[in-house]
């Protein structure tokens, strides 16, 4: 960490020393498939659901971000979109491939950090999230 803040790159470097590492802590919590969590559970949010009954969302192309065990980003390619589903969690990636081998779905798992991500603009009908932004720190909300 500088001792001197002089920039704003330099403040954020500061507030980012102050935070842990999520990556270590995520594949630590990846670590035990059996914890009763309630996301563990292979079924997709109930809003997500809704959305495609009351046809608020329909077939296209997704971009999930932090897709933790993939049960979000399997049941939009059962839907027939075309999905990208990004963690940087190893563990949840490999447990989200084989469930989605399991059901016979082919959805594109990404293991990165959604802010490394290199996105064109338009090419995503959807960007859906559930609990991963609200593990990224206030001074990185420039990504959203
Ligand atoms: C609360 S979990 C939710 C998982 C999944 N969306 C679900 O609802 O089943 C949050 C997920 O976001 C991922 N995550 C957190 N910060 C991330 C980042 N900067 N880049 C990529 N993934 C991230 C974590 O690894 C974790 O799998």
């Amino acid at each position: 960490m500088k001792e001197i803040i002089t920039n704003y790159d330099d403040l954020l470097e500061m507030l980012d020393s102050l935070l842990r590492e999520p990556t270590k802590f995520w594949e630590d919590f990846y670590s035990d498939r059996e914890k009763e969590i309630p996301f563990f559970v292979n079924k997709p949010d109930e809003n997500l659901v809704e959305y495609f009954e009351k046809k608020l969302f329909k077939q296209g192309k997704v971009l999930e971000l932090g897709c933790g065990p993939g049960r979000n980003a399997i049941y939009f390619a059962e839907k027939g979109c075309l999905v990208d589903a990004v963690d940087l969690s190893q563990k949840s990636i490999q447990w989200a491939t084989e469930r989605a081998n399991e059901k016979n779905v082919n959805v594109n798992f990404i293991c990165d950090n959604i802010f490394n991500l290199q996105i064109e603009e338009g090419i995503y009908d959807y960007v859906y999230d559930t609990g991963c932004f609200h593990h990224i720190a206030p001074q990185k909300n420039e990504l959203y």
